[in-house]
């Protein structure tokens, strides 16, 4: 039997948050319902943020309570202890907090300083123990900042230690505009593997400098099991100049298939719901392979 890879596609909420034209709550949904009909493993469904911040996030509660019935595993971001009221009323099964690595991040991001930001996580990691909503955390620029540059390998490590100590479920290696690279991804994941095990950890890359499924590969080679993609490839951050797409869902999966580990993802319906995506925005690209994998359904 091969090994499973567990994917996570972040198009809802990665993808469409920094798009020029919004969807509403009812074009998310039939985003969302296609991407259940391939089999991921997880959807990050949406982001309950300010909607002053973040317009395109707008009525994800109205999209919490249409959510379709699935063995998917739906998130939602959240920035702060009110992000988490509203997952928790919402019934949402895991919540996901950001954190950057640099304070000018944090600042631009969520308005809090790192230590504030490490404050208010370890009140909502606290809150959430009587509760069904787990809650893992973002670390966002983990290779690179976009206002402070090269972040240091000392400076994730004692963030994630801090984080777990605190309680978080997993921690998800943000690389928010693209900026790791193989060799830089390989040596950061691996001395965090070695401190506190692969399966702590998820990796989300942008594919920014076109070395978005080179770094995944990266990652897969230091044990890593657990990614996020976004479909059609779409992605980026309103608060990181610099960022788009995150890698493909639809190139990510096809890679993994291929050097022989188990996505359990049906190609066809991602490529259906990669079609819907592109559709909806108009701006999506999709997979660098879409064009192959496509001929491939229908040779
Ligand atoms: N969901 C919805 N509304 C929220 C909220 C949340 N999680 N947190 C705060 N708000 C609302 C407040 O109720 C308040 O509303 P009002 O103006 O109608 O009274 C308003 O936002 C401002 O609240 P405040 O606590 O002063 O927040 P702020 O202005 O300091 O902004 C954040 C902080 C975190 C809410 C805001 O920066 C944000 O939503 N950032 C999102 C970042 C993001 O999504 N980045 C991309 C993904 S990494
Ligand atoms: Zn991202």
């Amino acid at each position: 039997m091969s090994e499973r890879i567990y994917i996570n596609d972040v198009g809802p909420r990665d993808g469409l948050q920094n798009q020029a034209q919004i969807l509403s709550p009812q074009q998310r949904l039939q985003l969302i319902h296609s991407l259940t009909q391939a089999g991921l493993d997880g959807i990050e469904v949406g982001a309950f943020v300010s909607p002053k911040a973040v317009p395109a996030m707008a009525g994800l509660d109205e999209i919490c309570s249409a959510l379709p019935h699935s063995n998917c595993h739906y998130s939602v971001l959240i920035p702060n202890m009110k992000g988490f009221e509203l997952a928790h009323q919402h019934k949402v099964g895991l919540a996901s907090l950001v954190i950057a690595a640099s304070n000018t991040m944090n600042e631009r991001n969520i308005r809090m300083d790192n230590s504030k930001a490490l404050s208010m996580i370890k009140d909502v990691i606290a809150a959430s123990k009587n509760t069904n909503v787990e809650v893992q955390v973002y670390l966002a620029t983990a290779w690179e900042c976009p206002f402070e540059g090269v972040i240091s390998q000392e400076q994730v490590i004692n963030m994630a230690a801090r984080l777990l100590e605190m309680g978080a479920s997993r921690l998800v290696i943000a690389d928010t505009i693209g900026a790791g690279n193989p060799k830089t991804v390989s040596t950061l994941m691996n001395v965090l593997v070695k401190q506190f095990g692969a399966s702590t950890f998820a990796c989300h890359f942008h594919d920014t400098r076109a070395m978005g499924l080179a770094n995944v590969y990266a990652a897969l080679e230091a044990g890593i099991r657990r990614f996020d993609a976004s479909i059609a490839g779409l992605g980026g951050c309103p608060f990181a100049p610099g960022a788009s797409g995150n890698v493909a869902t639809e190139d990510v999966v096809m890679m993994c298939e291929q050097i022989g580990f188990d996505t359990c993802v049906n190609m066809k319906a991602l490529l259906e719901a990669s079609d819907l995506a592109v559709e909806l925005t108009k701006t999506a690209r999709g997979g660098n392979a879409k064009t192959w994998l496509v001929k491939q359904m229908t040779a």
